[in-house]
Order: structure tokens, then sequence, then C-alpha cells
């Protein structure tokens, strides 16, 4: 078969793959669940119940729905999963609870998280994420737990809104982290 012919076999199949997936009518919380698997290594295996082929998330491990099919919780701890954080996650408007503890994740706290409206419990302690805390999560009106320790954050803990309410234990070793009025040194934050 000449290549060009090849190539456009190929063309169709694939849109007819993406057509597929749009008509299976993937909801845009299992979206956002995909584009943050995608980014992760997962050696053991613990995300392998995350069908990509599955309409909604409701029946993953480590996934909790409400009665509308929406994700309220992600519950991920000790599960050795390394890569980053994706900002898409904020688009779990209904996301309550984000537990991702004790693993291997990298990166920053993405920003967008400050839209998460309705979380109440953030727990991201004992991985290796750096960069500063973004400011944008003390937009968070719902927040009442917040667990970022054992972590490679620096900069300065943000003082607004839901960091009012805050014990130091949230923030606890991180050592580049700095309370507000603390010496900052240029530590390449
Ligand atoms: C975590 O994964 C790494 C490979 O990425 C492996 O070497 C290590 O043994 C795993 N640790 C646990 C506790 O499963
Ligand atoms: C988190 O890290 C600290 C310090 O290394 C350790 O003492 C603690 O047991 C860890 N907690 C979890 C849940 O792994």
């Amino acid at each position: 078969m000449a290549p060009a012919v090849a190539g456009v076999i190929a063309i169709v199949l694939l849109a007819a793959v993406a057509s597929t997936l749009a008509v299976a009518g993937l909801s845009p919380d299992a979206v956002a669940l995909q584009a943050f698997r995608i980014g992760l290594q997962d050696p053991d295996g613990v995300l392998q119940s995350w069908d990509p082929t599955l309409a909604d998330p409701c029946t993953w491990f480590h996934i909790i729905c409400d009665a509308n099919n929406r994700v309220t919780h992600i519950m991920l701890g000790y599960s050795n999963l390394s890569g980053p954080l994706s900002p898409e996650l904020a688009k779990l408007d209904q996301l309550r609870d984000m537990m991702v503890r004790a693993s291997n994740i990298q990166g920053t706290i993405p920003e967008e998280f400050g839209n998460l409206g309705n979380l109440i419990s953030l727990d991201l302690s004992n991985n290796s994420i750096s960069g500063p805390i973004p400011a944008s999560l003390g937009k968070l009106s719902a927040l009442r737990f917040l667990d970022l320790s054992n972590n490679d954050l620096c900069g300065t803990i943000p003082t607004s809104g839901a960091f009012q309410n805050l014990p130091p234990s949230s923030f606890a070793n991180n050592p580049r982290l700095r309370g507000p009025g603390q010496q900052q040194d240029d530590d390449g934050c």
C-alpha cells in the first residue's frame, strides 16, 4: 500500500476512534481525572481501575461521587505515584476532599486549585511538591483542613482568606518555607 494511502486510512481510523469517544460522552470529571492520570507514573497499578471508556469515574477506585455522579472525593494515599498535579483537577467543581498524600508527587501546586470552591480538605502531605504556595488558595472559603507538610515548598506562606484559620502544622517540614514576616533568603523560589 502506498504510504499516502496508508496515512489517509490511519487518519480516518483516528477520526472514527475520536468520534466514538465523543459519543461515549465522557463526563467532564472523567476527562479531568484522565488528564491527571496521563501525567503520572504508576508502577504499582493503583489507577488500573480508571477505565477511560467509562462515561463517568464513579466506579473507579479512590474516587467517590455524589448522587449526581459528580466527583466529591479523591483518596490516593501511600501509592508510590509520581508526576505532577494537573491543573485540570481544578475543573472538579464539586470536589470536597482531595487526599493525595505520602506518594512521590512532584512539581508545583497549580494556581487553578483556588477555583475549587467546594473544597473542604486538601491533603498533599509527604510528597516532593516544590515551588510557592499559590495565594489563590486563600479564595477557598469552604477549606477547613490543609496539610502540605513534608514537601519541598518554598517562599512565604500566604496570609489572606482561608490562610487566616490554618495552624502552622499545615506547613510543617518544608525547610525552604517562611512564615509571614520572616526573613526570606533568595533561595530561587
Ligand atoms: C515505588 O516505585 C519505584 C519505581 O518507580 C520502586 O523502585 C519502589 O520499590 C516502589 N516503592 C514501593 C514502596 O512500592
Ligand atoms: C511523613 O514524613 C514524616 C517525615 O519524614 C514521617 O515522620 C511521617 O511518618 C510521614 N507520614 C506518612 C503518612 O508517611
